[in-house]
């Protein structure tokens, strides 16, 4: 489970995220939504301990992730942040292996080349591993990205947008894979998703942000409304009966 208790990170005086007092199940799927600026992505590192808070704290399976030693967290929870995603002249799998860099402090066993074909397989990027990231698209760059955070093997993955970039096929892959991570092998996933049909389809549950806060939380049927979304997102929006399950529709 992950535990958020009164979290609170100030930018400025007028900028502050929280407080956030939140209970994440192990085991699923979590979407986490809301519009921009809502502060999706600064929740998420600090829950990731790549941002400090100013108040409160996060437990991670009993673990004080701003407390703990950051080896012991790093094979816990893994994160891939929004941004800053490093472009260098290094092979998809040489990339993809530093994700085992907590198991294996640089010197890779068998067992973490095998985690590393997994990881690249799982992405579908076994005819790219040899291609340096700099000469990808940018989708399969993300791809590769997201394989380097699989191949960390952690409980807990925190994935900001990584849909970003990818085409219709391999945005419903990459969900259909990771929901395979979480039915299979008991992955909890936290993913800040832009689309909300996304959300509804694929995640157990659905939080929303707004202006800093944790302004609804529950099952996507409870979610998926014209209510709740028109609110959360400040635009109208309709939720009708899809082929499977509810649809959002706005223009
Ligand atoms: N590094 C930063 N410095 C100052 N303000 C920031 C910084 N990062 C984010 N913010 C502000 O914090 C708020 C939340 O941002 P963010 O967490 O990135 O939202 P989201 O991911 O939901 O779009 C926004 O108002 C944003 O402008
Ligand atoms: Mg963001």
């Amino acid at each position: 489970m992950i535990r958020i208790r009164d979290l609170v990170h100030r930018y400025s005086s007028d900028t502050a995220i929280g407080p956030i007092s939140l209970d994440l199940p192990a085991g699923g799927v979590v979407a986490l939504i809301g519009p921009n600026g809502a502060g999706k992505s600064t929740l998420l590192t600090m829950v990731g301990r790549l941002l400090s808070p100013d108040e409160g704290t996060v437990e991670i399976a009993g673990l004080d992730v701003h407390r703990a030693p950051s080896k012991q967290v790093a094979r816990i929870v893994s994160i891939l942040r929004q941004e800053n995603h490093f472009v260098t002249r290094l092979t998809v799998r040489q990339l993809v292996g530093f994700g085992r860099y907590p198991h294996s402090g640089g010197r890779l066993t068998q067992v973490d080349e095998d985690r590393i074909s997994e990881a690249i397989d799982f992405l579908g990027l076994t005819d790219l591993e040899q291609r340096f990231i700099d000469e990808l698209s940018g989708g399969q760059r993300q791809r590769a990205y997201v394989a380097m955070v699989l191949a960390q093997d952690t409980e807990f993955v925190l994935l900001d947008e990584p849909l970003n970039n990818l085409d219709m096929k391999h945005a419903v892959q990459m969900m259909k894979h990771l929901r395979r991570a979480a039915e299979e092998l008991g992955r909890t996933i936290v993913i800040v998703l832009h689309d909300i049909n996304f959300a509804g389809h694929y995640a157990d549950r659905i939080c929303a942000m707004k202006d800093g806060e944790v302004v609804e939380f529950g099952t996507p049927a409870e979610i998926m409304t014209d209510d709740v979304l028109t609110r959360v997102f400040d635009t109208p929006v309709r939720v009708v009966d899809g082929p499977s399950g509810p649809l959002a529709v706005y223009y």
